[in-house]
């Protein structure tokens, strides 16, 4: 089991765990800049997406395609009923509106807005862009705190666009594919940026040791599909 690394954080700067665990990350990423192109994984875009939202871009690093994306990837999980869509690192909750509203079933948004990324003015735009969406959950809390208290069944979705480095993707790919059922599709953000390498390597490993089917790669989100039950 990978460890959290907002787990490590409960140790203090100096702790000997945390010192190694940071030199560790370090380490790795530099590794994941310098063999940036060797983790790529084939572009795969799909011809028949759905339109793309009016959606207000400005708030979303988020792309139409990609939002296209998603929103395919949602569809194609629609069948699995009884089963709720995650969405880890929400910001201002443009991506969390629009699957929300192709969709009657629930969507857990995870997202702790304590800062990396997320601030109590992120939270606000958070809370107006998902008002009246009564299918939409949101865990304030981080995503190993979410998926260690998880209480809302299998999950078919999963869209990881949380702190984009190894140690972080890594852990969230493993703890959230622990939650997923057959068919379930983990889509992950920002894996095309040299700036996010570790993001790139560890999706590519996911994908390497998990036999996960390549289900769509527009440029810098990835789709990745479970076909089986033996991710781990
Ligand atoms: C890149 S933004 C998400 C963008 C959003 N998905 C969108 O498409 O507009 C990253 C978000 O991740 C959140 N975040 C940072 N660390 C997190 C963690 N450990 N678990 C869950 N969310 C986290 C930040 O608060 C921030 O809002």
């Amino acid at each position: 089991m990978k460890t959290d690394p907002f787990a490590i954080k409960q140790y203090p700067k100096w702790h000997p765990i945390r010192l190694a665990f940071t030199a560790k990350a370090r380490l790795i990423e530099r590794e994941a800049r310098e063999n940036f192109h060797k983790y790529a994984l084939p572009e795969k875009n799909i011809s028949t997406l759905p339109p793309t939202p009016n959606a207000d871009w400005s708030n979303t690093a988020v792309t139409p395609s990609q939002m296209q994306h998603l929103l395919y990837a949602l569809s194609m999980t629609e069948h699995l009923t009884d089963t709720v869509i995650v969405e880890v690192g929400c910001f201002r909750g443009i991506t969390t509106q629009y699957l929300a509203r192709a969709t009657s079933r629930k969507l857990i948004a995870v997202d702790p807005f304590i800062g990396y990324g997320g601030s109590e003015e992120d939270y606000q735009h958070f809370k107006n862009n998902i008002a009246g969406l009564s299918n939409v959950v949101h865990e304030r809390k981080t995503s190993g705190e979410a998926a260690r208290t998880w209480q809302y069944g299998p999950v078919s979705l999963i869209f990881i666009d949380a702190l984009h480095d190894y140690a972080n993707t890594a852990f969230d790919i493993e703890a959230w594919s622990a939650l997923t059922i057959k068919g379930a599709v983990l889509a992950m953000h920002d894996t095309d940026r040299v700036e996010f390498a570790g993001t790139r390597k560890a999706v590519f490993e996911a994908y390497k040791r998990t036999g996960l089917d390549l289900l769509a790669h527009p440029d810098n989100l990835t789709l990745l599909c479970k076909l089986n039950n033996d991710v781990s």
